[in-house]
């Protein structure tokens, strides 16, 4: 489970940096893996509407933790009643999300499972404070695939430390991350393990994030992950309507870096070495590379098909 900050506000050691720190250090309490972006240093180019990014994508970085990311946690100040320049700068140019979505009708795999938690603090006291930035964080949890699970907002907070001093704070965010963890407490942990975590063992992620997102806490890895995901699996995944787009192969070891997984799905007889999972099953699946697009749709359906009985509870 990834929990993804987004730190929104310039200033160093300020309020917004305390309360997001606050909070993932509160995730870190329920096994959450977290990891904060500050949004200020990336120099990030507000978008000029070329419609460019919708097709390419314009950071190497932010797409693929979005689209890793089981809950986006965007922590900004106020500025002028919305959030930072900044942050909106990321925000507007999340529109390829959106235009993957909506436009090529194309699924994001952890979209039924992702949840958007909003932070954010002001120095008046007006009740609209947060107007701007509510209607803006609800829009962009829209566009990533994360349903709005919350926020916290907090008023007459201006200079360094407030935030720090407030008398609840330490209440809120505990009972904040409480309710919003909970529907990941519980899940199987299982781990798809391939070669290069190109196309099998991506294909089973996407499948078992999509159909058994609920009960399935699922990671995967490959022994040397390869550069990209191999184009034809992404293309016979879109046939099917989910979208493998900013999915990146990733390593075995950062994988097993500190999780217990119950289970290890071995696309063949990968080498996985020491584990502490409780099982390993082989699947015993031929090699993805250099198959043409009639196997690798084979591939896929078999995998489709697999990762569905996985998901069954066993019957007696
Ligand atoms: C450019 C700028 C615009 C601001 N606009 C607002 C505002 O519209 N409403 C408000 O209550 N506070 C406003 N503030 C005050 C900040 O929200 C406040 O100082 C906040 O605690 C700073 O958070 P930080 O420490 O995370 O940067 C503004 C501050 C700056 C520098």
């Amino acid at each position: 489970m990834l929990i993804l900050g987004l730190q929104g506000s310039p200033r160093k050691k300020g309020n917004t940096e305390f309360l997001l720190s606050l909070f993932m250090a509160e995730a870190r309490k329920y096994g959450a893996r977290t990891h904060i972006v500050d949004v200020c240093r990336k120099h990030i180019e507000p978008c000029r509407e070329f419609t460019t990014c919708e097709k390419k994508g314009f950071c190497p970085e932010i797409y693929p933790l979005l689209r890793k990311a089981d809950v986006v946690v965007p922590a900004s100040t106020v500025f002028f009643y919305n959030v930072t320049a900044q942050l909106k700068a990321l925000i507007d140019r999340s529109q390829t999300l959106w235009a993957r979505n909506y436009r090529l009708k194309l699924t994001d795999p952890n979209r039924g499972m992702r949840r958007g938690f909003m932070l954010s603090q002001g120095a008046t006291k007006g009740k609209n404070l947060f107007l701007g930035v509510d209607l803006t964080a609800r829009y962009f949890f829209d566009a990533v695939g994360a349903a709005y699970a919350g926020s916290l907002y907090y008023w007459e907070i201006e200079h360094r430390g407030d935030m720090e001093k407030h008398p609840k704070v330490r209440e809120d965010v505990a009972a904040a991350v409480k309710t919003l963890l909970e529907p990941y407490q519980g899940r199987r942990k299982i781990l798809f393990a391939g070669r290069r975590n190109a196309a099998r063992s991506q294909m089973a992620a996407a499948f078992a994030q999509m159909n058994g997102g609920k009960i399935i806490d699922v990671s995967m890895g490959g022994v040397a992950p390869a550069e990209q995901i191999d184009p034809l699996a992404a293309a016979v995944m879109a046939e099917k309507g989910i979208d493998m787009m900013f999915r990146i192969p990733e390593s075995l070891d950062d994988a097993l870096a500190g999780e217990t997984p119950e289970t290890i799905v071995a696309m063949d007889t990968v080498e996985i070495g020491d584990t502490r999972a409780s099982a390993r099953v082989d699947w015993d699946l031929p090699d993805a590379e250099g198959l043409d697009i009639e196997g690798m749709r084979r591939l896929r359906d078999e995998i489709e098909a697999r990762v569905s009985d996985l998901i069954q509870p066993p019957t007696s």
